[in-house]
């Protein structure tokens, strides 16, 4: 029986393989995965961060915002190459993987790196995603200036989500904006999780 993964990328497989084996290797020796990491790099890093796919309209400009090793905006431009992501990391060696790792993948007509902190950008994007980032409150700050004002915040958040919207309240009513939370999973076959999408109030 073929995995979830290969059911879900189906002929872009061979993408997303090349980027874990990335992970797994370069990942690893750089610092940015941790070596427990690598024999979950599928359910764990690639599905979770994809679950956001159907969250995500036709055509959209995404942001990834604190990409890290490129989770999740990596994972989402090799299964949508309608969207055009950009992938915001401020540290420079994590930014480096991320600009040899778009390079390597061939994907560098949708996918741009930006070396820089959310504080600084002036941009705007259809949505802004995130993965383990920040707290909800903090997360909020950086990310709604970055908001297209019909566009949504994504952020991935598992089993603290409900939580953090409570806590996050007042930054969302002085940001205008109003949370759900959404359960979430790229296949039938792969683990849930628990992603807080937040739009305009
Ligand atoms: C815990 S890592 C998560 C990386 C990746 N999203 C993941 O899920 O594996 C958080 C990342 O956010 C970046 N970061 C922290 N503050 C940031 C900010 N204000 N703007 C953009 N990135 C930020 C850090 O450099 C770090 O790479």
């Amino acid at each position: 029986m073929s995995t979830p993964a290969e059911e879900l990328f189906g002929p872009r497989y061979p993408g997303a393989a090349q980027y874990v084996e990335l992970l797994a290797d370069r990942g690893v020796t750089w610092g940015l995965i941790g070596p427990r990491e690598v024999e979950r790099l599928w359910d764990r890093h690639v599905l979770n961060s994809v679950a956001l796919s159907d969250l995500i309209p036709a055509g959209s400009t995404v942001a990834d915002i604190g990409s890290g090793a490129g989770l999740p905006g990596i994972p989402l431009a090799l299964l949508r190459p309608d969207l055009q992501v950009t992938l915001l990391e401020p540290l420079l060696r994590r930014s480096t993987f991320l600009t040899q790792a778009v390079d390597e993948l061939g994907i560098t007509d949708r996918v741009s790196v930006v070396a820089a902190s959310a504080k600084n950008q002036h941009a705007s994007f259809d949505v802004v995603a995130s993965r383990a980032l920040a707290p909800l409150g903090r997360l909020v700050g950086w990310c709604a200036p970055l908001r297209a004002p019909d566009g949504a915040i994504l952020a991935l958040k598992g089993s603290s989500a409900s939580d953090e919207v409570q806590a996050a309240a007042s930054v969302l009513r002085r940001h205008h904006l109003t949370a759900s939370v959404v359960a979430a999973r790229a296949h039938p076959r792969s683990e849930p999780t628990t992603v807080v999408r937040l739009v305009s109030a």
